[in-house]
């Protein structure tokens, strides 16, 4: 189906921090893939500057993004004023390959995200498939401050309804304050064997598949680290260990 532009309202708006928000909207997109994206614009018919979202929403459930403010952005500052009742284009279906059913079958899923990377992830675990598929999950968050871990209650839920098999790293570097978290980046974590003690798993070649979504830098360093530690990137034609989104 071609990817077309529709008038939509915002429905709902949750407001993590002054600069984080959480935005549903009012429209039925058809069917799409968790870890898929979708295009913002704000000008009729998709005209101007457009972005692209991942849907934090699962498939079924009326579309949510999770977004902060670049300040001085083009289109951010402009999302993040918009009100409930407001309107937006949205451009689908939903696009994208950084999804479950490009990755081969592993018995432990690893997904590190920084700020709003965790969206794809987010969808993926309300879906079945993650849980059908790998018998650990791991969702590490690196964000600056305490306040960027937002969705915290629903991972714990999700945990709560899957005892022993969902470990959520919250990884903080600027929020010396911060409790019950680890602090640094989540390379430095994964430097100093943090990540795979707080999760309580080893990450191993032979059992693990790898998502990265989020800051283009940690992206490339944390697929550096991998590559240097046997690991290879996934693509159709040869399986490996990891795959990776950039958000910029
Ligand atoms: C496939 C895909 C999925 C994405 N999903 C999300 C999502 O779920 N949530 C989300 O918030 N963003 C997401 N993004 C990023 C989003 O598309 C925009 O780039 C971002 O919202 C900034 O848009 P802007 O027009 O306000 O800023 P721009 O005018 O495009 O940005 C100005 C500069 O800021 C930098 N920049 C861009 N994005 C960021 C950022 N997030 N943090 C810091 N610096 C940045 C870049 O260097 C850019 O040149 C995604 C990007 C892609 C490619
Ligand atoms: N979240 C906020 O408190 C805040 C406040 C004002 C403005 N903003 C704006 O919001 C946008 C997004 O900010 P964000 O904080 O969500 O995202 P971000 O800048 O990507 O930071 C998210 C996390 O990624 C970490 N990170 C950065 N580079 C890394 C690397 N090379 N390897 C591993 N981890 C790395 C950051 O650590 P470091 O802290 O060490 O960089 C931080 O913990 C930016 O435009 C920002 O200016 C955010």
């Amino acid at each position: 189906m071609k990817r077309e532009w529709h008038e939509v309202t915002v429905a709902r708006r949750v407001a993590w921090s002054a600069d984080l928000i959480s935005v549903v909207f009012d429209a039925d997109i058809g069917p799409f893939r968790a870890g898929q994206f979708i295009d913002v614009a704000l000008e009729p018919g998709g005209a101007g500057t457009s972005r692209s979202y991942s849907l934090a929403s699962a498939p079924e459930q009326p579309p949510e993004l999770f977004v902060s403010l670049v300040a001085g952005g083009e289109l951010t500052p402009r999302l993040f004023s918009a009100p409930v009742g407001a309107s937006v284009w949205l451009r689908w279906p939903a696009a994208g390959v950084f999804t479950l059913e490009r990755l081969p079958d592993a018995r432990h899923l690893w997904l590190l995200a920084t700020g709003t990377g965790l969206a794809p992830y987010l969808s993926m675990l309300r879906t079945e498939q993650p849980w059908q598929r790998f018998e650990r999950i791991v969702v590490a968050h690196g964000v600056r401050s305490a306040q960027g871990l937002a969705y915290r209650d629903e991972l714990s839920a999700h945990a709560a309804r899957h005892p022993g098999r969902l470990s959520v790293v919250p990884v903080v570097s600027r929020d010396p304050g911060a409790a019950g978290v680890l602090h640094g980046r989540i390379t430095t974590a994964w430097d100093s064997g943090e990540l795979e003690a707080r999760a309580g798993l080893a990450m191993r070649v032979e059992d693990a598949q790898v998502m990265l979504c989020g800051n283009p830098r940690m992206v490339d360093e944390m697929r550096l680290r991998l590559e240097a530690a046997g690991y290879s990137r996934n693509s159709p034609r040869s399986p490996g260990q990891f795959t990776y989104e950039a958000y910029w």
